[in-house]
């Protein structure tokens, strides 16, 4: 891995055995884009990369250079209003009105290692061998405002973190209307876009589409990451599958509004933006402020979609996750929200966590429902207090029994809300977003607390702090159930009111940071209504996060499927649920059930006294399995192999990191008759290691089992089969593949 930078062509060149990610000081001071992908070599001056031409009917820079055009130029971080009339990286309104500005180079330094970025999450490195960083400083001479641009990039891997810090060193305010955290200027179009897209309970399908001219975007404007569309998006050759082929990856390290888009020019040239949503933003720099733009990370591949996937998994399960838990097999644990929803008392809850512990669950979660009036979602969110009606011992006592029991017990909170039948909201009514003169849209009866204001995050710090000081809390999961509406705080001035939604994902970050560090063994999972949340920047604080509400294994396919395409497996919460299932109503048979939650944190959203003897046993087998090969599934490496969005199949695989397990999960969703043979062609298998294959008994070498496949057919295969069992719809099985002879 080297930064290097070259006089003669005033190039940058940042480079690793994977990438290349080459740059130029343009003759106008701005940075230029000159080439991102598979690594070349390096030589004194790419300049020839800055192709130029004089098109006609274009707005020129110089009156003497027809071709110096920034409308026909890559650029790095270009502004808005001079010659370049597709959308720019930044926008900055003087108090004259002007938008125009105009930052050239100013100077630059190389340094070891991965600059914090405050109050941020971000990815890191441990030390000055992992990564490196170049930091570019441009400047506007009017407004005297800086922009440092900074570029990281790893020494192992396709990645290339990105973002914006601005200083303004000028005398007169100024207005970020537009600050966005990458823009990657490529030389052709000739891609297919994919965004993972959805809705609550329906989250991150895979959907794809080419790229046309004129602007597709997704984005957020929600306040949270959102259900609707995940802030990640790949663009992938035409003939790039899961195997083979060029891609890259853009995800954004953020959890509130967000926009990621692709704009095609005339000339078929693709500027891709990245960053904070411009159209529900704007910030005031008074002189000596600073805005620290969110981070993006950037990954190039030319070896498929699985690899693009891998590289995300790994560098945000290992340098973006962080702390005691990062590294750790997550515990195997019981929720109570399914098994009871807002109906318990501590016997009942006590009567589940023992039936849960006689099967091997290792963590007992209490969901909904705990503290303050909440015996519905009408009311008690704001007032952290045991509801003592229904925990006569409070959660002191309730984590003493459960411990007593031989289990962790977790908690569930949902810091950023308020009802208004609660306490905190009769004391404090002024402490909710809403905008002066305007109803107050409630959604789930809540209203979202104005966390822009650090007297409020501390006050909901100092109530969570009290339980967790007092009670064994080894688990926490954050939820949050709403959109923000009416966005708008008391507590700032007019010319502030464009920092709301940002200020509040700031005091949602300052929150988690102060609690992990506080309570650094505790595990968090966040949550928001399922997906409405899941992005990188939980992933920072909660090293786990629950991936959606369906818990039905048909959906879930699909849901878990779509999330891998940026997010490790230890990552996603999966649990195992009754059946009729609560979302879909669907039937699926236990053993599916658990062989997709397999691939996940995995866990049980159920009354274990509920189910028959024959149940309970599998249950107990299955958490055996799970605790046998967690290590593998949720930090092996993890391949896509047939898809759910695609077909009747699916399968999926990981494989351990010394290739001698590995384990294959073959999903079919409905049952035929006198079906065609079937093959799933495995990956990432030693090709001389002989595996043994666990159903079937068989042994067979890695090449065999990726080059001619591992055969799935069945006895519906061409006949009627004599036992129903085990050939009916949803069915599925995991094959473990362990090394007979190294
Ligand atoms: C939404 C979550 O996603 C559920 O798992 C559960 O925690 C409920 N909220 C509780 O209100």
């Amino acid at each position: 891995m080297k930064i290097l930078f070259h006089e003669a062509g005033r190039t940058f060149h940042l480079y690793n055995d994977s990438i290349s990610y080459i740059m130029t000081i343009m003759k106008n001071g701005h940075l230029g884009q000159l080439y991102f992908g598979k690594r070349i070599q390096d030589r004194e001056d790419f300049s020839y990369f800055l192709e130029t031409c004089e098109r006609p009917m274009t707005a020129c820079i110089y009156e003497d250079d027809g071709a110096f055009s920034l409308e026909h130029l890559r650029q790095e971080y270009p502004v808005f209003g001079s010659t370049d009339y597709r959308q720019p990286a930044v926008e900055v309104r003087q108090e004259n009105g002007s938008r125009i500005s105009d930052f050239q180079y100013q100077s630059h330094e190389i340094t070891e290692g991965k600059p914090v970025l405050e109050g941020l999450p971000a990815t890191y490195a441990e030390n000055g061998q992992e990564a490196e960083t170049l930091t570019v400083t441009l400047a506007d001479p009017v407004t005297k405002v800086q922009v440092q641009l900074l570029y990281t990039i790893f020494a192992q891997g396709g990645i290339i973190a990105r973002s914006a810090r601005f200083c303004h060193m000028g005398g007169q305010p100024v207005y970020l209307t537009r600050a966005m955290s990458l823009c990657m200027d490529l030389p052709d179009h000739d891609y297919v876009w994919q965004q993972l897209s959805g809705c609550w309970a329906r989250e991150c399908r895979i959907r794809t589409r080419s790229l046309e001219p004129g602007i597709q975007s997704v984005g957020s404007m929600r306040g949270n990451s959102s259900h609707e569309h995940n802030p990640f998006l790949v663009l992938k050759r035409r003939s790039t599958d899961e195997r083979q082929g060029e891609a890259v990856g853009f995800s954004l390290i953020y959890s509130g509004n967000f926009r990621m888009q692709a704009e095609v020019d005339a000339h078929d040239t693709l500027r891709v933006l990245a960053g904070i949503d411009p159209e529900t933003f704007e910030w005031k720099l008074e002189s000596g402020e600073v805005f620290q733009t969110p981070e993006a990370v950037m990954v190039y591949t030319d070896q498929g979609l699985n690899h693009l996937s891998q590289t995300f998994h790994k560098l945000y399960q290992r340098r973006l996750a962080r702390g005691y838990w990062r590294d750790r097999v997550r515990p195997i644990l019981n929720n109570n929200w399914e098994a009871t929803y807002f109906d318990f008392t501590e016997d009942r809850l006590i009567e589940i966590a023992a039936k849960a512990k006689e099967c091997g669950v290792e963590l007992f979660v209490l969901d909904d429902g705990w503290f303050g009036a909440r015996s519905s979602d009408t009311a008690g969110l704001g007032d952290w207090k045991a509801n003592t009606d229904r925990l006569p011992n409070g959660i002191t006592g309730l984590a003493e029994k459960i411990e007593a029991l031989g289990m962790k017990f977790g908690l569930w909170f949902e810091p950023e809300m308020v009802n208004k039948d609660s306490d905190l909201y009769r004391q404090h009514p002024d402490w909710i977003l809403s905008t002066p003169q305007r109803g107050q849209s409630q959604g789930r009866h809540q209203h979202v607390l104005d966390f822009s204001r650090k007297e409020v995050v501390d006050a909901i710090y100092a109530q969570m702090a009290e339980i967790l000081n007092n009670a064994k809390v080894s688990y926490i999961k954050w939820d949050m159930n709403r959109s923000i509406s009416e966005c708008y705080s008391t507590a700032w001035p007019a010319d502030r009111q464009g920092e709301i939604y940002h200020r509040y994902i700031l005091g949602v970050y300052s929150l988690y940071e102060r609690l992990t560090a506080e309570f650094p063994e505790i595990l968090f999972e966040s949550c928001a209504s399922g997906g409405g949340r899941f992005d990188p920047g939980m992933l920072y604080y909660a090293p786990q996060g629950w991936v959606s509400d369906n818990s039905d294994a048909v959906e879930r396919l699909k849901i878990q499927y779509g999330t891998s395409m940026c997010y490790p497996v230890s990552s996603m919460g999966t649990h195992v649920s009754v059946t009729p299932n609560h979302q879909v109503f669907r039937c699926t048979p236990l053993h599916t059930r658990a062989n997709v939650a397999y691939f996940g944190t995995f866990g049980y959203e159920l009354d274990l006294n509920k189910l028959e003897p024959d149940e309970l046993w599998a249950v107990r087998e299955q958490i055996a399995f799970m605790k046998k090969y967690r290590e593998v599934l949720q930090y092996g490496t993890f391949y896509r192999l047939q898809s759910p969005f695609e077909g009747n199949e699916a399968a999926w695989m990981v494989v351990s990191a010394d290739q001698k397990t590995a384990l294959v999960g073959w999903y079919r969703i409905l049952n035929c008759v006198n079906a065609r043979y079937t093959r799933l062609r495995l990956q990432g298998l030693n090709p001389s290691y002989c595996y043994k294959n666990s159903i079937s008994g068989s042994c067979h070498y890695g090449d065999e089992l990726m080059y001619a496949g591992l055969i799935t057919s069945d006895a519906t295969a061409g006949q009627v089969p004599s036992e129903a069992e085990g050939y009916t719809d949803f069915e599925s099985r995991i094959y473990v593949l362990e090394v007979a002879q190294p």
